[in-house]
């Protein structure tokens, strides 16, 4: 059937329209849409391409939800060597760097461009009559690997630029710290190997030949260089990065011309301090000569151009003693090392403990007990232990030896995939286990029920009162009377209320409280939402499973696995007997955040931005990343930039998180 005009048109106005949208949530932070709209036009779009498959193009913005699963990945050879950077590390070694320049240009002034260096990995892409045909990484400089399908995912990556040219530019795909923690933290809980910073993490992702699974990690770029710029009539790298932006690509804010070493140096220094306050990895800044004639004047070597520096920011590291090796036994009896060692001050807080994720992880690095060892914060936040400093090692450091059974249970351990890293105790009754569970059930992203902490749902198991989650939905006064010291009326009132009003929580927290392996109070949202009930849910297929936006094969496996064994089914009928909300409740309006606009700066104790946003939303609040004068007020945790020095000049109401979750 060939298709009809208006289709066609109908189709090409969608399609247009929805990377426009695309572009102003991804690139602009400014979305003039809501997502429930935007939604609806993109499932418009799917249905029509789902009815007519030639209308299909490359630059549909459907291609971003992945689906081409490849064997390897087709070897590309570069346009123009992909060079990297001479490193710096302080001023002299940069005034070095900056004198070698005028002599060689004969000169005594020049301008250089400052940008950061974003902690991320370069790719190359080309387009061709302004639509994405290959992004391609940079391998060893002089042929690459082409990646495209997985390019596509990446939301501020244009498909079609603002212009309908030739071109090549290159630039940084990184991954927001957030989107590691996220990321990392469900992949410790699945027994996975955890990656260590976020540019691994952006590396292993584009290397996955799933792109469907690619889509499910936000990655995002900075693109900052125009290959062949005299095409283009551009004369500066400063009129280059007006150009791509001009294209439709996200170009980094905070790149500044500087006339002089000096000033050079006020930029480096200040982002030292300020690196923190970003989203993103950076680890030092990138000095350009900023006219592209003088470039060429001054070439380059086989490895690196001679425009051109990196001037690292010092790496925040410091060394420490470390006490103790404690094993942690999760929720799926993956069994944690957690190294517990003396106190230090890492970017802004005290740290004294860090996972050491599994015990390949100590084997590589040999870490021992009563080791000093250096740690760090991997993005910023996640503290992590390097490795040991062997020169100071005594003779009386212990080896850390993997338990041949359970720390807790003394039951059996082993590994229940051959592809596995972690060690897992394989006793299905294992008490701390199931405490896990329980906990994971009670917490604030799933059916948050409060009073309910570790040492009391312990107690509870102790004693026989919880076999499994749906327990809690069946005790009474006697059975927490029973409990003994400690547990009083107020006591016993207060949970039984708690208990009551979780009953009603949403479907999302309920599928996040299940435990389900792989699936996170992200993953949970499109579930609800794409499913409705959790019935539906349960009896999903594994296509079925497969069309909910970002959820790729081993997710939907998960899922199948989890809901055909015998026990979830007697649980999940427990839950629906004691009345538990099975059902997907659209948002509520109303709320006591009702028309204010709230905004956050520094990290929050208690849970992420990303969750801090859906909190405020869920109390009918608007989150905005960004102050303005319409915002009414300003959440401050630690670390907090410069907002807070805004707030106080538009005298917005400024509230430290305490007392913002005291009010609301
Ligand atoms: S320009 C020939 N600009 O740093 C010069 N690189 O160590 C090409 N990087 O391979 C690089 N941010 O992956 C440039 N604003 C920036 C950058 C940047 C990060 C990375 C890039 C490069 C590496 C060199």
């Amino acid at each position: 059937m060939p298709v009809p005009l208006e289709v066609k048109e109908r189709y090409e106005k969608l399609k247009a329209e929805i990377e426009e949208h695309n572009f102003r949530y991804y690139v602009l932070a400014n979305p003039i849409i809501s997502d429930e709209e935007y939604d609806k036009l993109f499932k418009e779009l799917l249905e029509l391409e789902r009815m007519y498959p030639e209308l299909k193009t490359p630059d549909s913005p459907s291609q971003r939800i992945g689906g081409v699963v490849l064997d390897e990945f087709r070897k590309v050879t570069h346009s123009v060597p992909m060079l990297s950077l001479d490193n710096t590390y302080n001023e002299e070694e940069f005034l070095g760097f900056h004198e070698r320049v005028l002599r060689n240009l004969n000169s005594t002034q020049v301008d250089y461009m400052c940008e950061l260096k974003i902690d991320g990995v370069s790719v190359a892409l080309r387009y061709t009559n302004g639509i994405l045909t290959q992004g391609i990484t940079r391998g060893d400089g002089i042929t690459g690997e082409e990646i495209t399908e997985n390019i596509k995912t990446i939301a501020s990556i244009p498909l079609r630029l603002r212009k309908e040219i030739d071109i090549e530019v290159r630039g940084e795909v990184f991954m927001p710290v957030r989107e590691f923690a996220r990321i990392n933290a469900e992949r410790e809980k699945n027994g996975l190997q955890v990656f260590a910073n976020p540019r691994n993490a952006t590396a292993g992702t584009l290397k996955l030949l799933d792109s469907r699974e690619v889509a499910k990690r936000k990655l995002d770029s900075f693109i900052y260089y125009v290959i062949f710029p005299e095409n283009y009539n551009l004369k500066t790298q400063e009129e280059a990065l007006i150009f791509l932006k001009e294209l439709g690509f996200k170009t980094n804010p905070h790149s500044k011309k500087q006339e002089n070493a000096t000033g050079v140096i006020e930029y480096w220094k200040e982002w030292t301090k300020r690196r923190r306050e970003l989203e993103y990895d950076v680890d030092g800044i990138v000095v350009k000569v900023n006219e592209f004639e003088l470039q060429r004047t001054l070439g380059e070597t086989v490895r690196s151009p001679r425009w051109a520096i990196a001037l690292k920011f010092p790496s925040e590291q410091k060394e420490t003693k470390l006490i103790k090796v404690r094993f942690q036994v999760g929720s799926t009896g993956i069994i944690t090392p957690v190294a517990e060692f003396l106190p230090v001050h890492l970017e802004g807080t005290t740290v004294k403990r860090a996972s050491l994720h599994n015990f390949e992880y100590i084997k590589e690095r040999d870490i021992r007990e009563g080791d000093y060892v250096i740690v760090e914060k991997a993005g910023g936040i996640i503290p992590q232990v390097i490795g040991p400093v062997v020169e100071k090692r005594t003779g009386s450091e212990k080896e850390i030896v993997t338990p041949e059974k359970c720390p807790v249970c003394g039951g059996k351990v082993g590994k229940i995939k051959s592809d596995e890293v972690a060690i897992r105790c394989l006793n299905p009754s294992c008490p701390e286990k199931l405490v896990r569970v329980l906990e994971n059930f009670v917490s604030r992203d799933a059916m948050n029920i409060q009073g309910l902490g570790e040492k009391l749902l312990k107690r509870m198991v102790d004693a026989g009162l919880l076999k499994d989650i749906a327990d809690i939905y069946y005790l009474d006064e006697k059975k927490l009377r029973s409990l003994g010291k400690g547990i009083g009326d107020k006591t016993i009132k207060n949970l039984l209320t708690q208990i009551e009003q979780s009953k009603n929580r949403e479907l999302d927290r309920l599928i996040n409280g299940l435990g389900i392996p792989n699936v996170g109070a992200k993953t949970s949202k499109d579930l609800a939402k794409h499913f409705k009930t959790l019935e539906n849910l349960m009896n999903a297929t594994f296509d079925e499973l497969l069309e909910v936006e970002g959820i790729g094969v081993d997710t939907a496996q998960a899922i199948l696995n989890f809901f055909s064994q015998d026990e979830v089914k007697k649980i999940i009928q427990k839950l629906k007997d004691a009345g538990v909300n099975f059902g997907y409740q659209e948002k509520e309006k109303g709320g006591p955040l009702s028309g204010q606009v709230i905004c956050q700066t520094g990290v929050l104790s208690r849970m992420t931005r990303q969750e801090f946003a859906e909190y405020v939303e869920s109390k009918g609040g608007t989150f905005t990343e960004n102050l303005t004068k319409k915002t009414n007020i300003l959440v401050v945790g630690e670390n907090p930039g410069s907002k807070l020095e805004k707030a106080r000049q538009y005298g917005i109401t400024i509230m430290t998180e305490e007392e913002f979750f005291e009010k609301y």
